[in-house]
């Protein structure tokens, strides 16, 4: 594993794993396993924000994606993440006996569950350029934790990489709320700030699980399911599951910056609060809340939908 972010990916995932809504997980592999059992040739999958690739691994530990031959492509911004791709998968597919091959001449991974057969694509691009340039063919289009960091007025050329009758899944969406207990008396002034520099960066929102709601559910030849998916992180018999404290680490030190660079380093009470919380996180006391949104639905008609209703 590389570097401290890709850590952090890592980390992650058995929070996502207990967050993510089932039902909204079911329906995904029912309406796949009903379009894979339609289609002439191999299901196609693009994620985008792929990071290191937790979810190709999730689709085929939960079988999301159904049995037979699957093309993947894992799209990310980050150089890093996606050279850490394929190290991560074949790990994964090692502890399970899967087989994984890969292809030198054009950097395929292919892995074979038995099941399923995945050929995953692995790219470093700019995910809404990389929707723009795609032709309207996927099967299945996700962003997991990604739509918080992107114009939400791009949605449109997202689902544009749907094909008619696919499907698109954006679960673990950041919602608006930041929680951390025992309570703080700055907890109120850490959390407005926290969110004030989301909500600063380009394309950033603290609230973007609502907001794409609302514009899925105005967006023509688009259907739409929505579910809570909040992460709680919290202690268990005294200890942190899995690497979950290597979650809280990087969660205060992105507090720490994001805090730190919106007040100029102005906040006085930050240093004493992440002391608290770090010293906290190290006795296994602290427990730590956010609010998400999964957000499902199918592209009925991807001509219409790359439209936004408003023309
Ligand atoms: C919070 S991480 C989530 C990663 C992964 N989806 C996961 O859940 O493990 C967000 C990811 O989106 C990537 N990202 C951010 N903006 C992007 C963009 N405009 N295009 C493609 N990837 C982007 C980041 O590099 C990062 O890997």
């Amino acid at each position: 594993m590389t570097g401290e972010f890709q850590r952090y990916l890592r980390a992650k995932r058995t929070v996502d794993d207990r967050a993510l809504d089932r039902r909204l997980v079911e329906t995904l592999r029912t309406e796949l396993a009903a379009r894979a059992a339609s289609a002439d040739g191999p299901l196609r999958v693009l994620e985008l924000g792929a990071g290191i690739g937790t979810m190709v691994t999730r689709c085929l530990d939960w079988e999301m994606v159904p049995e037979g031959h699957v093309q993947y492509t894992a799209v990310d911004l980050s150089e890093e993440s996606i050279a850490t791709l394929p190290g991560h998968v074949r790990e994964w597919a090692d502890d399970r006996g899967h087989t994984v091959t890969d292809d030198r001449t054009n950097g395929r991974l292919t892995v074979e569950t038995g099941r399923t057969r995945v050929e995953v694509d692995a790219v470093v691009a700019e995910g809404v350029e990389y929707a723009r340039e795609a032709n309207a063919e996927a099967d299945l289009v996700m962003g997991v934790a990604l739509l918080d960091l992107i114009e939400r007025t791009e949605l449109p050329t997202i689902l544009g990489a749907v094909a008619d009758g696919g499907l698109y899944y954006f679960p673990i969406t950041v919602d608006g709320g930041t929680r951390f207990n025992p309570a703080h008396p700055a907890d109120r002034g850490v959390e407005r700030l926290y969110h004030a520099h989301m909500d600063r960066k380009a394309g950033g929102s603290s609230r973007a699980g609502g907001e794409v709601l609302a514009l899925l559910q105005s967006q023509p030849g688009v259907s739409v399911a929505a579910a809570g998916s909040d992460w709680i992180v919290k202690p268990v018999d005294g200890a942190y599951p899995a690497d979950e404290a290597v979650l809280l680490r990087h969660i205060l030190r992105t507090v720490e910056s994001a805090v730190t660079e919106v007040t100029d380093g102005e906040f006085d009470s930050l240093a004493e609060w992440l002391t608290t919380r770090r010293q906290q996180v190290d006795d296994a006391e602290l427990v730590y809340h956010t609010h998400q949104l999964d957000l499902f639905g199918q592209v009925v008609d991807s001509a219409t939908a790359q439209n936004d209703g408003h023309d």
